[in-house]
């Protein structure tokens, strides 16, 4: 009979998961048998947008993920602080006494795409989006190091976007394209680093994924012209981005390192 809880005795991080895309990494990775930490600097983010909080199954996704009968546990922290993050790893492997997958998840953009064209987008800014994303992912990637290295053994996903292969017609969104190309780099310098470890290291660049956040965002830019860019004509799911995050967790992938899969339905490559 086929193990339908692979991941069963593994250890995951998610970060951001409270709410869109991250939140359903964190139930797949539950849902396939790993006890799962979750890292949101508001656990209750789901509250901004009707349709995250429609979709709610508990108080928060670590209600959601003990409901179906699977450790988990909830911190309320910044990626963008290095402190808390590394303490919230130490009580992970203090409790369960490793961690094996890590997803680097938070992340984000902030401005409109007309103020954040690349010529005039202004440093602070920048220094929001560089920190959300780039810097938020290296400090999770390092703390997550620590205990991976002594395993010898461990996965690490971390999170692109189309938008750090892709350019806006416009230019805009320059900062937000910017970090994610570097998470994209970072991630391969990494994968260099932790291979001889037996850590493979990983990188997901969604396209166009419907959340509750982005999907009256997407509306607003125009459903059809967005959409004739790509080939599999629709948006994408947290689903879509989950089952590739499951991949990239298992053993199924244990020889994939230093790679950028987009998530993208055709976008970026076709
Ligand atoms: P979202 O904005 O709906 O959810 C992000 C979650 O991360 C929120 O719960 C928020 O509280 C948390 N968060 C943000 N900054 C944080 C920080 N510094 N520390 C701790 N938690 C933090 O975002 P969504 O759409 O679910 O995206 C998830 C990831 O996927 C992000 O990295 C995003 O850039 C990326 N992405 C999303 C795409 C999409 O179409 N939705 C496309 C390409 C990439």
């Amino acid at each position: 009979m086929t193990d339908n809880l692979p991941l069963r005795g593994k250890v995951a991080l998610v970060t951001g998961a409270a709410r869109g895309i991250g939140r359903a990494y964190a139930l797949r990775l539950a849902k396939r048998g790993a006890d799962v930490a979750v890292v949101d600097f508001d656990l209750h983010s789901y509250k901004d947008y009707q349709l995250e909080a429609a979709s709610m199954r508990g108080d928060t996704v670590v209600d959601e993920i003990r409901e179906i009968g699977i450790r988990a546990l909830g911190f309320q922290a910044d990626v963008t602080d290095a402190t808390t993050l590394n303490e919230a790893v130490q009580q992970i492997v203090g409790e369960w006494g490793r961690l094996d997958i890590a997803i680097c998840n938070a992340g984000g953009g902030v401005g409109s795409p007309e103020e954040t064209r690349a010529s005039i987008v202004e440093k602070d800014l920048v220094d929001v989006v560089v920190a959300r994303n780039l810097t938020g992912t290296i400090h999770t990637c390092q703390a997550v190091a620590v205990p991976m290295k002594e395993q010898r053994s461990g996965k690490i996903v971390t999170v692109g976007s189309q938008a750090g292969h892709r350019i806006e017609d416009n230019g805009g969104y320059a900062h937000y394209g910017a970090a994610k190309a570097a998470v994209a780099k970072y991630t391969q310098y990494l994968a260099r680093d932790l291979g001889p470890f037996g850590v493979t290291v990983n990188c997901v660049a969604p396209g166009y994924i419907s959340t509750g956040r982005l999907a009256p965002i997407l509306s607003a830019m125009g459903d059809a012209q967005l959409l004739d860019d790509v080939p599999l004509g629709r948006y994408g799911t947290p689903e879509d981005c989950a089952g590739v995050i499951e991949f990239l967790s298992s053993d199924l992938s244990d020889y994939v390192t230093g790679a950028i899969i987009p998530v993208d339905g055709g976008l970026t490559y076709s």
